[in-house]
């Protein structure tokens, strides 16, 4: 009697994993399956690395992400990024940081730069500049390659960024990469969404960072690149772009040197989740957040 009851539960299991199975496989040639990724806004200061740890495990549950990006160019007080904080923002989560303008403000991160692959700093730096402005992540089936990038309009002189992104882009297709993933870290709300036209179709994503305030503006493009002009900040919520508000005012009413510091008190995290079909490489969902 028993070994008839065993049969029949194993018979029933049997049944049971084969109709799963199945209902997996047409959800996935239903749905296609999706890289989900997550960009979170520029880290400022200590305040903003501790916030970042305490909330980024739970955006990456609530958003089920494959890929967490982050921009840590403010990580450090003051800004710049230091090795204990790009260590501390990897610690997080993070599968890849990128920067900006102050990615090489602290000499301390050169040789970290030279000896981790998933910390990447603008492309169209000199090509004397410690690091890389390209990295590959291989997901099994699909590659993806994210790509760091500095506006030139009200920043420095340096190689034009759509020549730049020409070239990594071609680069990473070179790498077989079918997800790419742009960081273009820039001032001029017009030059980001001039950059994103200009992808539109190449990159799965492009997203700006730098100014440390959110637009609203996420939109997918008409070819299918999903864009946003700024992620926003991850930082003390009542500042200006993570200063110390009495302190930034005293410097723009008086141009005298200030030393800047970061409040304490409640602290944001912003960011964008995007959502692309790996066969086709283009974004197919997107959502602004903060929290
Ligand atoms: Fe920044
Ligand atoms: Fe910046």
């Amino acid at each position: 009697m028993h070994t008839i009851n065993l049969i029949l539960i194993l018979r029933y299991k049997l049944v049971i994993n084969i109709l799963l199975d199945y209902n997996n496989k047409y959800y996935i040639y239903r749905n296609g399956i999706f890289m989900k990724i997550l960009a979170i806004g520029d880290i400022v200061s200590r305040q903003g690395c501790d916030y970042l740890r305490q909330t980024l495990m739970k955006l990456k549950r609530d958003y089920g992400a494959d890929i967490i990006i982050v921009n840590g160019e403010n990580a450090s007080t003051g800004n710049g990024i230091l090795p204990a904080d790009a260590d501390f923002i990897f610690n997080c989560g993070a599968d890849v940081i990128t920067l900006g303008n102050h990615a090489l403000r602290r000499p301390e991160i050169c040789d970290y730069l030279e000896e981790n692959d998933f910390i990447i700093r603008p492309c169209n730096y000199h090509p004397s500049a410690s690091g890389k402005g390209m990295t590959l992540l291989d997901k099994g089936a699909v590659k993806v390659a994210v790509i760091n990038a500095q506006g030139a309009v009200y920043l420095d002189n340096i190689e034009n960024p759509f020549t730049a992104i020409d070239r990594e882009i071609e680069n990473a297709k070179a790498e077989n990469a079918s997800i790419i993933i742009i960081d273009f870290h820039a001032e001029a709300s017009s030059e980001k969404r001039a950059m994103g036209f200009y992808v539109d179709g190449r990159a799965s994503v492009l997203f700006g960072t730098h100014t440390h305030v959110q637009t609203s503006d996420e939109q997918i493009l008409p070819n299918g690149t999903g864009y946003i002009t700024d992620l926003g900040m991850t930082g003390p919520y009542y500042s200006v772009l993570g200063i110390e508000p009495e302190i930034a005012i005293r410097k723009m009413k008086t141009n005298l040197p200030v030393r800047f510091s970061n409040p304490d008190g409640p602290c944001t995290v912003e960011g964008c989740y995007f959502e692309i079909d790996n066969k086709t490489g283009k974004t197919v969902n997107i959502e602004r957040f903060r929290r």
